[in-house]
């Protein structure tokens, strides 16, 4: 194993879209930002210098961060902002990890133009489980806003209201063929007959997306860094922070083929239709424009939930002798998490209520300290230990009118004994309308072992899971108007952020935090934090 370095440079760049052009936030100059490669194993070293007026934090999402929680990046969870004119190291190894990931900021909307790719190759000389691609070639998917984002934010907040839907969305950070911005959107060049292994990455901030390729169909083989049972599909769904990588034959005739994304939604708060397209297109093509015309692709509808559970049904852990599936058989610790999106009252907004969203009725409040610098310094007064494990009174969460309208405010974490067995069931509401949570937990993979639509049933929906090849995963979706059941084995020390990754959902409230506590043995300890660590 090695230690590959990296300089993250956080500058603002002007950067044109869509005919004009603004100031972003970046790494190193780029949108998306660089690609960090390395093999599992190695320790990734990233020296991070802000020279922006802007806070900023980063995550490596997906990264277990085995006893490094320090390094995992949300604001006020993990570690407090670096400040301008700051440097701060982030400091980590992969340990049993690779596939596809992506690092994004962790801090208000800056991710949505401060992300990358994180691809870690297998250990050198180990194959990989699917026959191996003559190339590769990474795919990100961004959204992009024509004014600055964090206003649009700030605004949606004080009004109480929704905010702006993007303006477009991005592929490899273009927006596709526009007319009149001479904007060509992305190419990729393939070779008649050669196999490629697409890493595709949603960092998009509000959006789960359908991606298709005209006439072509793709091979699944890894999802969120861990190896699936191979499946063949035309459509591919990706929530945001969700990473695919399918393999692609380049095994049709000769031309240009478009790519696409589209958004998925079956909810009354987003708004948004836009397409993104990109080429691909056969070495030996004349361009379109030189007349060789693109077969066009078609999206599934905005609200496709069908394509959206056949895609989520056909996911299975590869689960064999060499990557066999860990699924906790016992729980220790079982809750079940009513998510979702609500109104409180507000005097001073528009409507006088404000869009609020919740885990159990509780809106989460960010601390102005780090809680994991709270917890390993036994510092009081930063957060609570009394997150409910279950919703406040027994209700029908998919029904309507649903009766628990009002939440409370509150920095609740939930305690987990080290190496203690967890089970969550995120049960989808429907205060506002069902929606689609696509949920992220850091510092761990889950097994995804149930989903159902409607009301959980404790009883009897736990007889129908799936414990022998559930998937694998660091985010999922929880169906709209439905739930979903995670396990996981609490085997890393540290507090943990959990929220859902459409990131308007997150600045709602929809996130909370685990405090995992040291083990007893050697090495079951997080480490003590870097020197550098910023303080806020
Ligand atoms: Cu990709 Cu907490 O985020």
């Amino acid at each position: 194993s090695r230690i590959r370095h990296y300089k993250f440079t956080v500058v603002k760049k002007n950067t044109s879209k869509l005919c004009a052009s603004k100031p972003i936030i970046t790494v190193n100059g780029k949108f998306p930002g660089p690609t960090l490669y390395a093999r599992e194993d190695d320790t990734v070293v990233v020296r991070v210098v802000n020279h922006v007026k802007d806070n900023v934090t980063f995550h490596w999402h997906g990264i277990r961060q085995l006893r490094t929680g320090w390094a995992d990046g949300p604001a006020y969870i993990t570690q407090c902002p670096i400040q301008t004119g700051q440097s701060y190291i982030y400091n980590f190894t992969l340990t049993g990890q690779r596939g596809t990931l992506l690092w994004h900021a962790h801090i208000n909307w800056q991710r949505a133009t401060v992300h990358g790719a994180i691809v870690i190759l297998p250990k050198r000389g180990v194959p990989y489980p699917f026959p191996k691609p003559d190339k590769e070639e990474i795919i990100v998917f961004g959204e992009w806003w024509k004014s600055d984002v964090e206003m649009v934010i700030n605004q949606a907040m004080k009004l109480g209201q929704p905010p702006n839907v993007s303006d477009a969305h991005t592929i490899n950070g273009q927006t596709g063929p526009a007319p009149n911005c001479s904007s060509k959107g992305y190419t990729m060049y393939v070779e008649s007959g050669k196999t490629y292994l697409l890493r595709i990455v949603n960092a998009a901030v509000n959006e789960e997306l359908f991606f298709k390729i005209a006439g072509h169909q793709m091979t699944i083989v890894e999802v969120d860094a861990t190896y699936t049972k191979p499946f063949r599909t035309d459509t591919i769904f990706i929530g945001p922070g969700q990473t695919t990588n399918a393999l692609l034959k380049a095994d049709r005739k000769i031309g240009n083929y478009q790519i696409a994304i589209s958004p998925f939604m079956d909810t009354i708060v987003a708004t948004d239709s836009q397409t993104a397209t990109a080429t691909l297109r056969y070495n030996g093509t004349l361009s379109a424009a030189a007349s060789s015309p693109t077969t066009l692709t078609t999206m599934p509808s905005k609200n496709a939930t069908k394509v959206t559970t056949n895609f989520m049904d056909s996911l299975r852990s590869l689960n064999s002798r060499k990557y066999p599936a860990n699924v906790p058989k016992t729980i220790d610790h079982s809750l079940l998490l009513a998510i979702g999106v609500g109104v409180n009252p507000c005097g001073t907004c528009v409507n006088g209520s404000r869009v609020v969203a919740d885990i159990n009725n509780v809106t989460f409040v960010m601390p102005t300290t780090a809680i994991l610098q709270a917890h390993y310094y036994n510092v009081s007064g930063v957060y609570t230990d009394d997150f409910p494990g279950n919703p406040p009174v027994p209700y029908n969460y998919t029904g309507s009118p649903p009766t628990n309208m009002q939440t409370t405010n509150g920095t609740k974490v939930y305690r987990l004994g080290y190496n203690s067995t967890v089970q969550i069931v995120l049960q989808g509401t429907a205060i506002i309308a069902p929606e689609s949570h696509p949920t992220h937990l850091h510092g761990f993979n889950f097994y995804v072992v149930g989903k159902g639509i409607g009301n959980y049933d404790p009883k009897n929906d736990p007889k129908s899971f799936n414990l022998v090849d559930p998937i694998e995963r660091n985010t999922i979706s929880v169906p709209t108007g439905g739930w979903t059941a995670i396990r996981f084995r609490a085997d890393n020390p540290g507090v943990w952020f959990l929220h859902c990754h459409l990131e308007i959902h997150t600045t709602w409230g929809l996130k909370m935090a685990f405090v995992v506590e040291n083990g007893k043995g050697p090495n079951q300890s997080i480490l003590p934090p870097p020197s550098d660590l910023p303080k806020c």
